[in-house]
């Protein structure tokens, strides 16, 4: 089955306000699939309603092949929810804590203790599990904050902006673990408004705003909805015989190519995003004798693509 989480037209209001507005999207079985929105977006919103935690006004979401409507005590038993605001308890220590919220999904006995130290270990706690969250750092915190959603093992881990306030290290750690998780066989839905994380670390992306859907895709695909076109940085070391304008005129006979400039020995060709584009021109280059010495591209960043589908920024 490869439509592991399935929403259909999610409505959720709050009194007047529609938080999520006939939102529809679909999670593959296994991947990391990245809400990415401003605050205010309604991607806390839509995770509560998936993990059971918020009823809902309209729509439908099936899970592992249950609606959520009639099979929410089997759902919430294979989800892990790390939620946005950290909930941990004070006065149990780290080891304590993971073993509470392992737990309540009917871990017992050595079962029980392996798996939180697993959670703890994980996380990078190993070396930690006797303090209190009171003595821990922001991003100790977060990072227990995880380990308490994950130590039972669920196939569906949900992550509510998991890296906000978190120091570089931590930051690191934490998205190394999200790929972790999935390389092991977990699916991850997994909310952001940092676009540089979200390139970095989901296999596909939904864009909201709003309440609202704006594009879902690999990052590829919700690229090539704003442009078809990316540069392509070629430095070369360039001989004395050589005239700029000829190759140019030469190298304009390809369809893919738009524009080429040539600034010291680095040129600069803007091809349409395709995958044969680069292969095409490193032959040309090759053919004419000219030595590739650094080879790079560049194309919109996901920063762009928000501002260009929605009129404002990220933040
Ligand atoms: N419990 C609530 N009661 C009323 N309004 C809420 C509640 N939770 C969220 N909202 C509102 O719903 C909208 C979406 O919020 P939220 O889902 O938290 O967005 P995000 O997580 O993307 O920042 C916001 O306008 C927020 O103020
Ligand atoms: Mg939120």
């Amino acid at each position: 089955m490869s439509d592991y989480v399935s929403v259909k037209n999610l409505i959720k209001k709050y009194g007047e306000l529609c938080a999520v507005d006939n939102l529809s999207f679909s999670v593959n079985t296994k991947e990391i699939f990245g809400l990415l929105g401003p605050n205010g977006a309604g991607k806390s919103t839509t995770l509560s309603v998936i993990t059971t935690l918020s009823d809902f006004d309209k729509g439908e979401i099936i899970i592992q092949g249950m609606d959520i409507r009639k099979d929410k005590m089997k759902i919430k038993q294979v989800i892990g929810m790390v939620p946005q605001d950290i909930a941990v308890y004070e006065h149990l220590n780290a080891l304590e804590n993971v073993k509470f919220f392992a737990s309540l999904y009917g871990m017992r006995g050595k079962e029980l203790i392996n798996s939180s130290k697993e959670a703890l270990e994980f996380v990078g706690l190993a070396d930690k599990m006797n303090m209190r969250p009171k003595q821990m750092s922001g991003g100790m915190r977060r990072r227990l904050n995880i380990a308490c959603g994950i130590a039972h093992a669920p196939n569906l881990i949900v992550m509510d902006e998991p890296t906000v306030g978190v120091d570089a290290q931590s930051r690191e750690l934490i998205l190394h673990s999200i790929k972790t998780l999935r390389d092991r066989g977990a699916t991850v839905i997994y909310t952001s408004h940092y676009m540089q994380e979200v390139e970095e670390i989901c296999d596909r992306i939904a864009i909201v705003d709003k309440g609202h859907m704006v594009a879902c895709g690999t990052k590829a695909e919700l690229v090539s909805l704003v442009t078809d076109v990316q540069s392509v940085y070629i430095e070369s070391r360039i001989p004395n015989s050589f005239r700029f304008e000829e190759f140019k005129k030469k190298q304009q006979l390809m369809p893919d190519v738009k524009a080429i400039t040539l600034e010291e020995n680095t040129f600069r060709i803007d091809v349409s995003i395709e995958q044969n584009s680069i292969t095409k021109i490193i032959e040309q280059f090759i053919g004419m004798g000219l030595p590739i010495i650094n080879i790079n591209t560049e194309v919109p960043n996901l920063d762009t693509l928000f501002l260009t589908l929605t009129g404002h920024d990220l933040r």
